[in-house]
């Protein structure tokens, strides 16, 4: 059974940490009583989700930086370590989305997203690697169903959380010996994030979705996070290299879930 209370005093790291889905992840652990650290670009955004991992009682850190810059990523990272001891459950789930179609898709457009999802998260694992607790870690990389359900327009997107989805599985290999576990989260809709207001900005747009999804209803933030408090305790000790859909049944509606068509 499932007892929160295992994350008492334990480090989590969440890259991307201070928005939607990710940052729902930081509160869950973070009210589940863990020191929770949180990474992006913004220092708004770093300084509101301090405000709101603070507001639920517990020690909080939060830094800005890129992921797509190796060095801003080690930093933060060893600086977590430093102040709180080893990582037992680091979160990657940084990522960028805009819709269009490949044939007008800039070289730097495809680039971008695949430098922060891709790249990034093997930044984030790469470098984190040190500083997890060894054995006993929980890795949690944040996928998206793009990754193998081919949807139009989002070829970037497609490409890169497929890759990560084989870190994922590559590293559940590698360090598995090492009692690290390696998974990824694959949510479905998500009831208002970014990732949907980008993919579905219209009323009809998510009706459309709704209407395809087994559930016939987009999930919370909730929905996600609760998951990934579950897969980071020992409940599931034994499971690594999986990829979890979190999604309502997406994965079994097939192509063009996501509003937009070519
Ligand atoms: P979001 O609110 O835009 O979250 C993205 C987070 O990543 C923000 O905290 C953002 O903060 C950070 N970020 C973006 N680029 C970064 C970079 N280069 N370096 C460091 N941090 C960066 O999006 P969301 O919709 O909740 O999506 C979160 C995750 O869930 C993503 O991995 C996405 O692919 C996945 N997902 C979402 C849905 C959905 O329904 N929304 C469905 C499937 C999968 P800054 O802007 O401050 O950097
Ligand atoms: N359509 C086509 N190309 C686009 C685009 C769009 N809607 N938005 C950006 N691009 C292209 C830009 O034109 C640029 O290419 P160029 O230099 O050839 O013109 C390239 O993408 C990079 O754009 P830039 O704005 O400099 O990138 P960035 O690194 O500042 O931001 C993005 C990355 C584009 C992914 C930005 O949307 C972002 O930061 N997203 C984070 C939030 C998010 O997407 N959340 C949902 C997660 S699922």
């Amino acid at each position: 059974m499932l007892d929160q209370s295992e994350f008492i005093g334990k480090t989590v790291f969440v890259a991307g940490g201070t928005s939607g889905i990710n940052l729902g992840i930081a509160k869950a652990f973070a009210a589940a009583g863990a020191r929770v650290a949180v990474f992006s670009r913004s220092a708004e955004r770093v300084d509101s989700a301090l405000a709101s991992l603070r507001a639920l009682g517990g020690e909080a850190m939060g830094f800005t930086g890129d992921v797509r810059e190796l060095s801003s990523v080690q930093d933060a990272l060893s600086r977590t370590h430093e102040a709180w001891g080893s990582i037992d459950v680091l979160c990657s789930g940084a990522a960028g989305n805009f819709v269009a179609p490949a044939a007008v898709m800039s070289s730097n457009g495809f680039k971008s997203v695949m430098d922060i999802d891709l790249l990034g998260s093997f930044h984030v694992l790469r470098a984190a690697y040190p500083f997890l607790t060894k054995p006993g870690a929980s890795i949690i990389n944040i996928s998206a169903p793009q990754a193998s359900i081919a949807t139009p327009l989002q070829a970037h997107v497609c490409a890169a959380k497929a890759g990560v989805d084989m870190l994922t599985r590559v590293l559940a290999m590698e360090w598995g010996p090492e009692g690290i576990r390696v998974n990824s989260i694959v949510p479905g809709p998500i009831d208002g994030t970014e990732g949907m207001a980008r993919l579905t900005p219209t009323a009809e747009a998510r009706e459309a979705v709704i209407r395809n999804l087994p559930l016939r209803r987009y999930g919370d933030l909730n929905s996600v996070a609760k998951v990934a408090v579950m897969l980071s305790s020992s409940v599931c000790d034994y499971v690594t290299g999986v990829v979890l859909p979190v999604d309502g049944g997406a994965s079994l509606a097939g192509p063009g879930l996501f509003g937009p068509s070519a």
